[in-house]
């Protein structure tokens, strides 16, 4: 939820702190703060408010030093406040510390510390980690401070309960910094006479693509010199560095104004990427063979947010192609179900970062009852990808974008082209129909570069709309999911009420929310169900509803009388429709978000990786 990087090298840490900062203000933007080490002391400049402003502050102050690390923050425990935000430092001073996560056991630890006479000086769990270590400082014994240090951070993390990422400075050894991590995101970065720690590849992918995974309980250690990985009794840790095949150019915004438009835009690109790895034998994936797959009977499909709504889709694929029960479940409710143990069953994640606590704590709990855990999954080394027994990487480049958008296409097409995989391999589709359904998701790119070209027409249709108090989503059948992801993305970014339903549900209750001028938009392509859809426009109408028909070229004739405007997107076959449906809904979020006047790639009290429970 928040973001923190690491520097040392030898030049001036500040220019690559803010830089970083900046690239991972996306997962928290509340307030911000650096620390340098300066001629052998610590100077913190802290500031509430985006990374912006702590810029300002910055240049003021001028600390200049070749060690340095900062924060930006997504409050958990504490108001956004100076005192509040990071680094947090120790009685001395000399100690300092940046945290991404939440320490559960934080006030008992706190009450202890202050027993001891530590003094504290904010409200957050982080402050706590920045006194135990300096109370284990006291008590370990090494042969140097480096040592010490690593010591002390070792006790410390086994006093800790929690998920969290983590950096320590120390004056005392001042060419080093040390970042630990338990179920949150870090990852090492390898540059030349540098070396840096930060909670994902974006924040130093302009200085390496190099990087190092850290595991849970693990150590980094990184100097000018080097980066060493230790693990918790501080012995070296094998560890090689992968190459991460993304470029700076895909995460910065390339002449757009706001990432989320950006990264509408690369829908076709991040489609024909993913796409080029959707032969791939996913035998091998799941580490099943074909005898194995066939006797697959169940599957549980778990994900939040818009890779829920992804999931939603990929049921009717599992059902459809493969002829397999989907059961599908928002990963922070699927951890307190009661799960019974099952035989041959397949438990699939998904999620965009692969840092989702829920989803994380979902994935093992399936582990537990015995399943067979799959990830489609877009981030490299993520947690998630190292939790689960195969993973399909979804290549979209990183999203910056807190409202997803690539991501959430390719998982479609991810979850069609597994689905399309089982069904050949157990005998629910013959060659023909595969051949017929691979070729459809081939064509999906080519279709996607036409759907894009969609935003001028619904930029204009916005002019007349974007003052509506509330906006209504249907679709039936495959659609529905993009009904509800149509209405969390313009609740994401624009603030406005926003609800998504199954079109057959409306007069079971939520109709009555229709009003004179409300915003309808039925997501209706000229498919089996077209005309149950054109019933829900005329109930909408009736009740004088503003009637957006996203439809397909054959529905248009058909549509004239009922709606009050038509929107044609492409056609692709009925069920890799939604792919394309979902773009003028994007569109739409953003230019009634821009209209508004809203911060488009910082939503208020969001963050783009939820690690905390
Ligand atoms: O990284 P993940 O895909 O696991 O994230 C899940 C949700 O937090 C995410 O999809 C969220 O709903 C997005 N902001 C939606 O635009």
């Amino acid at each position: 939820m928040c973001g923190i990087i690491g520097y040392t090298g030898k030049k001036n840490c500040v220019p690559f702190l803010m830089e970083g900062l900046k690239r991972l203000e996306y997962r928290g933007y509340d307030s911000a703060g650096v620390s340098i080490l300066q001629a052998g002391q610590i100077v913190t400049v802290r500031s509430v408010g985006k990374v912006e402003e702590l810029e300002k502050a910055v240049l003021q102050a001028n600390p200049q030093g070749m060690t340095g690390m900062g924060h930006t923050r997504w409050a958990t425990h504490g108001k956004p406040s100076e005192e509040n935000s990071h680094p947090h430092t120790d009685c001395t001073g000399d100690l300092v510390v940046v945290h991404n996560g939440i320490i559960e056991n934080y006030l008992s630890l706190r009450e202890k510390l202050e027993s001891y006479g530590h003094k504290f000086s904010s409200e957050t769990d982080t402050e706590v980690i920045a006194h135990l270590i300096e109370e284990n400082l006291l008590h370990v014994r090494a042969a140097d401070d480096e040592e010490r240090l690593i010591k002390a951070i070792s006790k410390t993390n086994s006093s800790l309960s929690g998920a969290f990422a983590y950096y320590v400075m120390w004056a005392r050894t001042p060419y080093l910094l040390a970042g630990t991590k338990i179920q949150n995101p870090m990852v090492v970065g390898l540059g030349k006479d540098e070396n840096y720690l930060a909670s994902d590849v974006p924040a130093f992918l302009a200085h390496t693509n190099k990087v190092l995974f850290v595991e849970d309980g693990e150590i980094a250690v990184i100097k000018s010199s080097g980066a060493k990985i230790l693990n918790a009794n501080g012995s070296v840790q094998k560890r090689k560095a992968v190459k991460i095949d993304w470029d700076q150019k895909t995460a910065e915004k390339g002449g757009y104004r706001h990432f989320l438009l950006k990264e509408i835009y690369d829908q076709p690109q991040a489609l024909e990427d993913t796409l080029r790895t959707a032969r791939m034998d996913f035998s091998k994936v799941l580490g099943l063979d074909t005898a194995a797959i066939r006797k697959l009977r169940t599957v549980h499909i778990i994900a939040c947010g818009s890779a829920y709504h992804a999931a939603l889709v990929g049921k009717y694929y599992l059902e459809q192609l493969a002829g397999i029960v989907a059961n599908v479940d928002l990963a922070s409710e699927y951890k307190y179900r009661a799960l019974v143990p099952v035989k041959d069953a397949l438990a699939i994640a998904v999620s965009q970062s692969g840092e989702t606590a829920d989803t994380l704590g979902a994935v093992q709990k399936a582990k537990e009852a015995g399943f067979r855990t799959l990830a489609i999954c877009n981030v490299r080394g993520s947690s998630l990808t190292r939790l689960c027994d195969g993973v399909f990487y979804t290549h979209c480049g990183p999203e910056i974008s807190v409202a997803s958008t690539k991501t959430f296409t390719s998982q479609i097409t991810a979850l069609y082209a597994m689905a399309m995989f089982l069904g050949q391999a157990n005998g629910n589709i013959s060659k023909a129909v595969f051949e017929k359904s691979y070729k459809e998701l081939l064509m999906l790119p080519k279709a996607m570069n036409e759907a894009v070209k969609l935003e001028y027409e619904v930029r204009h249709l916005t002019r007349k709309i974007y003052k509506a108090d509330r906006f209504i989503f249907l679709g039936r059948h495959v659609n529905f999911p993009i009904a509800l992801e149509g209405a969390l993305k313009l609740k994401e970014v624009s603030y406005k009420s926003a609800e998504g339903f199954a079109a057959g549900e409306i007069k079971h209750g939520p109709i009555s929310v229709i009003d004179k001028g409300t915003p309808v938009f039925m997501l209706m392509p000229a498919d089996g169900l077209f005309d149950k859809m054109v019933s829900a426009c005329q109930e909408c109408r009736a009740r004088g509803a503003f009637v957006v028909a996203i439809t397909t070229k054959a529905g248009v004739k058909p549509l004239k009388n009922f709606v009050d405007k038509i929107i044609i997107v492409p056609k692709t076959s009925d069920l890799l429709q939604p792919v394309l449906d979902i773009v003028p809904l994007q569109f739409l979020a953003y230019w009634i978000a821009k209209r508004l006047g809203c911060d488009i790639d910082h939503p208020r009290h969001l963050a783009k990786s939820v690690t905390v429970e």
